[in-house]
């Protein structure tokens, strides 16, 4: 690595690990404690993060050879042999050793970062960041007093924007990314790739809370025509009557702390499924994970992409509201700055937006050294969500990245913007 390659990677191993001990710097029974079926107790996630550093980072991904840990303990952190809802039972280390463990492998990766590949380094970064923002879905479903604060100050939304929408003009674009450009990017990013998009509509900005307020209103959840069958069966299966965390009332409960919700924040903790049926009642739909990366990184005046969407320069709290500390998406119209080139605003950061596509494979997919991050997910029941929340750090988005998961979750910080056909 160069020595420009070293001070990034170190930074970003930093401030994933100020993350990661600040979410667990919390008393012995809330980190052994399973906050919902559908989260690992917080101290599965610690030793879990340091397990995956020390394969990737110490072992080359060789499992067969011998971690910090003895493999009957290090086999209890792999997510693929134990669900996130019986985490809790397993005889897991407890937080002091947890802690004494992610600390002990830092060390080591530390003394030999010089010969450590950029990117596999990157890799262990993003799959830590993305563990932070696990374990803060785990803390909005904990019940109990509030152990974050309300969040850091953001910037006032603008009046106008909501419910506009703007033309994005038919033709080929690039889709996806290269090592070349991109050296952090993720396997199921690449390959770039040129990709043919009809022209269509999308949403300035997110669908906001008040617009979703007025689906609620109008009966949408008691109207199965504006649902698929298989997300009528959701709703009624899952009873819902509202986004998570709202009482039904105009208030909410965010990470402990009951208010108001506010009108002009884009809507999030919804499914798949109550960001489709809304779509439906809207007379919109939702927007392909193509076009949603075409409105976000294509410039028409170059034909290249830009690396953000408001150009080259590094995320700024004045572009996006990203890194997690907000604890909640900022109003529309916040980041005029923000805008990608055909003027689209709040693509990254705010909320993870729900697109209509399945996670698939793009043409010529080829795994990483971490080969069962994305390959085992591709076909399977899932949808792919693009932006990045509030609670996703800067260091690891890209407008390229791609997250997924089950259309009937929303625990994930998720929200949807419009799409229509032209
Ligand atoms: C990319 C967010 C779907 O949490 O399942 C963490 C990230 N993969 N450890 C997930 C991940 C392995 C992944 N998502
Ligand atoms: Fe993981």
């Amino acid at each position: 690595m160069t020595a420009t390659d070293i001070d990034t990677v170190v930074r970003d191993l930093e401030v994933a690990r100020a993350r990661t001990l600040l979410l667990t710097d919390l008393d012995e029974p809330e980190l052994l404690r399973q906050h919902d079926p559908l989260m690992s107790p917080l101290v599965w996630d610690l030793a879990h993060i340091g397990q995956q550093e020390d394969l990737w980072l110490l072992r080359g991904g060789q499992a067969g050879r011998c971690g910090i840990l003895p493999p009957d303990v290090e086999q209890l952190y792999d997510a693929f042999t134990h669900p996130r809802a019986v985490r809790a039972r397993l005889p897991l280390l407890p937080p002091v050793e947890a802690r004494r463990y992610v600390a002990q492998v830092r060390a080591r990766v530390l003394d030999r970062v010089a010969d450590a590949d950029a990117f596999e380094v990157a890799m262990v970064v993003s799959h830590e960041q993305q563990h932070g923002e696990t374990m803060l879905q785990a803390l909005q479903l904990r019940s109990g007093p509030a152990l974050l604060g309300t969040g850091a100050p953001l910037p006032a939304g603008r009046p106008g924007v909501a419910g506009t929408r703007v033309l994005v003009p038919g033709g080929p674009f690039e889709l996806g990314v290269d090592g070349t450009t991109e050296p952090f990017s993720l396997d199921n990013e690449r390959p770039a790739h040129t990709v043919d998009v009809p022209p269509f509509w999308i949403g300035r900005v997110p669908v906001t809370v008040a617009e979703f307020a007025g689906f609620v209103a109008d009966g949408g959840y008691a109207r199965p025509e504006l649902w698929t069958t298989r997300g009528w069966q959701v709703r009624t299966d899952m009873d819902l009557e509202h986004p998570m965390t709202w009482h039904g009332d105009g208030t909410r409960t965010r990470f402990g702390v009951r208010e108001q919700v506010p009108g002009d924040e884009p809507v999030q903790h919804v499914t798949w499924f109550e960001a489709d049926a809304y779509a439906r009642w809207a007379g919109a739909r939702l927007p392909t994970e193509v076009e949603w990366e075409k409105a976000a990184a294509w410039d028409p005046a170059t034909s290249r992409r830009r690396r953000y969407p408001w150009g080259s320069a590094d995320p700024t709290p004045e572009l996006a509201n990203l890194g997690g500390t907000a604890l909640r998406p900022a109003p529309v119209g916040g980041y005029p700055a923000g805008a990608s080139a055909y003027g689209v605003e709040q693509l990254m950061g705010d909320v993870w937006e729900w697109t209509s596509s399945d996670f698939t494979a793009w043409p010529g997919f080829t795994p990483m050294l971490y080969a069962d991050y994305s390959a085992p997910f591709f076909g399977g029941d899932y949808k792919v969500l693009r932006g990045g929340a509030w609670s996703v750090d800067a260091s690891v988005l890209r407008p390229s990245f791609r997250n997924w998961d089950h259309p009937q979750r929303r625990q994930v910080f998720s929200g949807l913007r419009l799409a229509w056909d032209v």
